[in-house]
């Protein structure tokens, strides 16, 4: 069996770094593609990379391009392409900028890897997946997004740091949009087994889920020019890791739900299983009441966005 293809699109900061999760971990081969403007960059990042690989250890092509024909026939493809917003910009300027880049990167990959799982890493992610779903017009379990590994990693990162204990002993799960109505689920974490209640407090617990709901927020106050790239990119390489390995992981993503959960055709965070067909099952649990508000709220707020990326477009068509 030969190796899995990746295509990252958008060879910035969570591109290239999820370039190099992928490649340390072996993954497949990997195309980085970017826009002409940005020139020579995306080789010069692919050969740099590669030229890590006798010292780390990996057998990997790494490839950079301006141009789709290398990333023909990927097995999986990751959307990082967008632009940060700027200083006068507002949301919405933002949200109808990138809302054309990943159109038109939709159609490359829809004209170029037709077979495909796509796992969007663009923000704001929620109208984004859509954006690509509607676009590729690819089955839904191929198209999907990341944000919920994110997420539900930064708010291990701080429970593990509270308690003093190991990362790999603390077990969650965040649902809903990305970004300010996230929905905790204690109910849904757990430190060795250990339901979290009965390890914190009610208020230490609300203070940690803040905390990770302005995660991203906090590493671009403290970073100053650009945003968070190591742990977005470190997310999605698993989520692809899940793909090429056929690895069946049980981790929240952006999946459509139609029915499910009765969104009524929505991307939101749920947790879900992946494997190599992308999202092959969305998990649904039994919210209690107020999980379900929280939850409501969220695809109200995601709903929201959609709506408000389609007039934008619309108006700019
Ligand atoms: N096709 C391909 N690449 C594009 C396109 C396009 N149409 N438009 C822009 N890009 C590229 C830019 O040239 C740049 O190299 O996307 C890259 C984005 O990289 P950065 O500016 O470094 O941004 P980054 O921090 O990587 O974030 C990318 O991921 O987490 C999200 O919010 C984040 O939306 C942002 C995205």
């Amino acid at each position: 069996m030969g190796r899995a293809k990746i295509t990252i699109v958008g060879a910035g900061n969570v591109g290239a770094t999820c370039a190099h999760w992928c490649a340390a971990a072996e993954l497949g081969d990997v195309v980085l593609v970017d826009i002409p403007a940005t020139e020579s960059m995306p080789k010069g990042k692919a050969l740099d990379l590669m030229q890590a690989s006798p010292i780390v250890g990996f057998d990997a092509n790494i490839v950079g391009c301006t141009d789709y024909g290398p990333t023909a026939g990927s097995d999986v493809v990751v959307v990082t392409a967008g632009i940060a917003r700027k200083p006068g910009m507002s949301r919405d300027d933002l949200l109808a900028t990138n809302a054309k880049i990943v159109t038109s990167v939709a159609e490359n990959i829809k004209a170029t890897s037709p077979g495909a799982v796509v796992i969007v890493v663009s923000n704001p992610l929620d109208a984004m997946v859509q954006q690509v779903f509607k676009v590729t017009g690819f089955p839904a379990s191929r198209v999907c997004g990341q944000a919920g590994v994110l997420d539900t990693a930064r708010y291990r990162t701080f429970l593990a740091m509270e308690l003093g204990v190991s990362v790999e002993d603390v077990s969650a799960l965040l649902m809903g949009g990305h970004g300010d109505t996230m929905v905790p689920m204690p109910s849904c974490t757990s430190v060795g087994g250990i339901p979290i209640r009965r390890l914190l407090s009610e208020d230490k617990l609300n203070a940690i889920v803040d905390r990770a709901r302005n995660g991203g927020a906090e590493i671009v106050s403290l970073l100053k020019t650009g945003s968070a790239y190591y742990a977005p990119a470190a997310a999605t390489a698993q989520m692809v890791e899940a793909v090429v390995r056929d690895k069946k992981r049980l981790i929240p993503a952006a999946a459509y739900c139609d029915k499910e959960y009765g969104v009524g055709g929505y991307y939101v965070g749920v947790p879900v299983i992946m494997g190599a067909q992308g999202v092959e099952k969305v998990v649904e649990l039994k919210l209690d009441a107020e999980e379900q508000a929280a939850f409501d709220k969220s695809v109200a707020a995601v709903k929201s966005l959609v709506k408000t990326m389609d007039e934008l477009m619309a108006k700019a068509a």
